[in-house]
């Protein structure tokens, strides 16, 4: 019922140059798939993105957007200027943007709203850090971080919105959550969205799981009813790793 989605988030990470060679290189590899192939470079990479996936079944986005629609705020890019050059999802709430950047949940909410408005499908990131599952309180602490970004946001279709469960505890270090971890958070985060938006809505949205999705734990990582899919960093800049994950979800 629910296509898988391989979401790479490629960070700060390629020069517009070293990616337009990737994307010709995924291009002639990449198999026929039911899943769904996402790349999520940084903005200068997105012309090429258009370039090399327009028309294919691969589908780009960007990594953050501003929450302004439009004007003086030097440095930002807007919803309208992602969706001009073709971007089918961003992502928002990225715990590096939480961390470096001080991005609250409200801030969050804003920039989904603004995506929403252009017809972008937001990937909002949620996880708590390691103090908060030592404590117990991953799964309140998650669906306080859903909650507030989703606060008063009216979604009719599934299809608006992924969520991607990222444990800041897992992003980077190697060390990726328990496949039954993940579960229990990916049914927590469903049920509270069947709460807001009806079951219906909450059985066909995926949940991404991410940090430190890699071939190796991916499989087991997928195996889970309610893992939809990963949003992948490090893996995700190697054409070959990159392409065994994406044929481990057929
Ligand atoms: P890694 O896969 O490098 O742990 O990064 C995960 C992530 O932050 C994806 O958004």
């Amino acid at each position: 019922m629910r296509r898988l989605l391989i979401a790479g988030n490629w960070k700060m990470h390629k020069t517009p140059s070293e990616a337009r060679v990737w994307f010709r290189e995924l291009k002639r590899l990449l198999p026929p798939l039911a899943s769904e192939v996402a790349l999520l470079p940084a903005f200068p990479i997105l012309p090429y993105a258009r370039e090399a996936f327009q028309d294919t079944q691969v589908a780009y986005g960007a990594q953050d957007v501003s929450a302004h629609r439009e004007g003086a705020y030097t440095g930002e890019v807007s919803a309208r200027m992602l969706a001009d050059l073709g971007c089918r999802y961003t992502i928002v709430g990225h715990s590096e943007r939480r961390k470096h950047h001080q991005e609250t949940d409200a801030l969050v909410r804003e920039k989904l709203l603004r995506l929403l408005e252009e017809g972008i499908t937001p990937i909002l990131c949620v996880g708590e850090p390691l103090e908060v599952r030592e404590r117990g309180e991953a799964v309140p602490y998650t669906l306080g971080q859903l909650a507030a970004a989703l606060e008063g946001v009216d979604l009719q279709d599934p299809r608006q919105l992924v969520v991607a469960y990222e444990p800041v505890w897992a992003i980077g270090t190697g060390k990726n959550a328990a496949p039954l971890d993940a579960e229990e958070m990916h049914q927590a985060i469903r049920s509270a969205l069947s709460k807001r938006y009806g079951e219906g809505f909450a059985a066909r949205v995926r949940i991404l799981y991410g940090g430190s999705v890699n071939p190796g734990n991916f499989a087991s990582l997928l195996s889970m009813p309610n893992v939809d899919g990963g949003l992948v960093g490090g893996a995700s800049l190697e054409l070959e790793s990159f392409l065994a994950l994406v044929k481990l979800a057929g």
